[in-house]
């Protein structure tokens, strides 16, 4: 695979990092943040969340890329930048990319500097006539974009896998936010958006039989052992994923099984039995809550489409 240049920006430290985990698992709700799920085994184990029969997200999101395109590269018109927040190696974006018009530029934008570099190199291999200019930059922060060699017409900013689901109302708020700001005059989003429904279908989505959500949630803990040498032993937390209907979404937890101490970085973190670490949440949208959200952040919902079962929602939104 070919290297790409990537666009340097201030990503945080392995002392940050680690400064971040000891002050969440101090505090009164014990919290990991879900960013550091993603070394090389969780983002694997991800990738075979992806895969459950349970985990209906990504399969329908695809689908509904696959049925719409047509009218999604109408939308989006010809020479259009295309700017993913996230890595996107998926079958999504490059569904994306095999249809758009005369695409002027292809911007992956990602925390992780080795994620992306090895999507950017990916896609660069299977589509060696599109410009490829990743960014390494955290992208709930407004970031400079690089000059492609074709001046674009617009800015897309993709958005997939209702990855804006994993932050707070208020976070999600934020960065549609930034997103305006990226878009630019012109410019338009293109966000997969998970949906309300069922509780046993979401329920069962985040604790699939064969374990492998548990076995992904677990394995932050194993992360946070090797790079920072803590004793977390895996044997005494349990996975539990619970849908809040209060809030509208996934909450995932990992249970301390019995009273225990954790040592981390000098200082000893005591869990009584049944008390939880916070990994992640996972918001669910009704079409009404997520347009307003929208509306309030500057953009204008032009197109929702959804699978026939309304599990999901892809939506084309631009600025207003
Ligand atoms: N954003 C997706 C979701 O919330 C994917 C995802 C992120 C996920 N973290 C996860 C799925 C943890 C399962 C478990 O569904």
């Amino acid at each position: 695979m070919s290297k790409v240049a990537t666009a340097e920006v201030q990503t945080p430290s392995i002392s940050e990092d680690l400064a971040e985990i000891v002050e969440g698992l101090l505090l009164p709700q014990k919290t990991i943040s879900p960013k550091f799920f993603y070394d090389d085994i969780g983002s694997k184990l991800f990738d075979d969340i992806c895969e459950l029969p349970e985990y209906y997200p990504t399969r329908t999101e695809l689908a509904i890329m696959r049925d719409n395109i047509d009218e999604i590269v109408e939308l989006i018109g010809p020479r259009a930048s295309l700017i993913e927040f996230g890595s996107g190696s998926s079958l999504k974006t490059r569904t994306l990319l095999a249809h758009l018009r005369e695409l002027a530029v292809y911007v992956p934008v990602d925390i992780s500097r080795e994620h992306l570099q090895l999507a950017a190199s990916g896609i660069k291999t299977d589509f060696p006539e599109i410009e490829v200019l990743p960014v390494a930059a955290d992208f709930t922060q407004q970031f400079r974009l690089p000059n492609p060699k074709v001046m674009p017409l617009r800015n897309i900013v993709y958005f997939p896998g209702s990855t804006i689901g994993n932050f707070s109302v208020d976070a999600a708020l934020e960065l549609l936010k930034v997103m305006h700001h990226e878009a630019g005059k012109g410019g338009a989003m293109l966000i997969g958006v998970d949906l309300q429904k069922d509780v046993r279908i979401l329920e069962e989505a985040y604790n699939d039989a064969a374990g492998v959500t548990a076995e992904f949630n677990l394995n932050v803990l194993r992360r946070i052992n090797n790079e920072f040498g803590s004793d977390f032993d895996l044997q005494l937390f349990e996975h539990r994923a619970i849908y809040d209907y209060a809030h509208g979404r996934i909450e995932m937890y990992l249970d301390s099984l019995c009273e225990q101490t954790v040592s981390l970085a000098g200082e000893t973190i005591q869990f009584e039995q049944g008390e939880a670490i916070l990994t992640e949440h996972s918001h669910k949208y009704t079409m009404d809550g997520f347009a307003t959200m929208a509306k309030t952040a500057g953009f204008e919902i032009k197109k929702v489409w959804v699978d026939a079962e309304r599990l999901f929602s892809v939506q084309y939104c631009e600025r207003s």
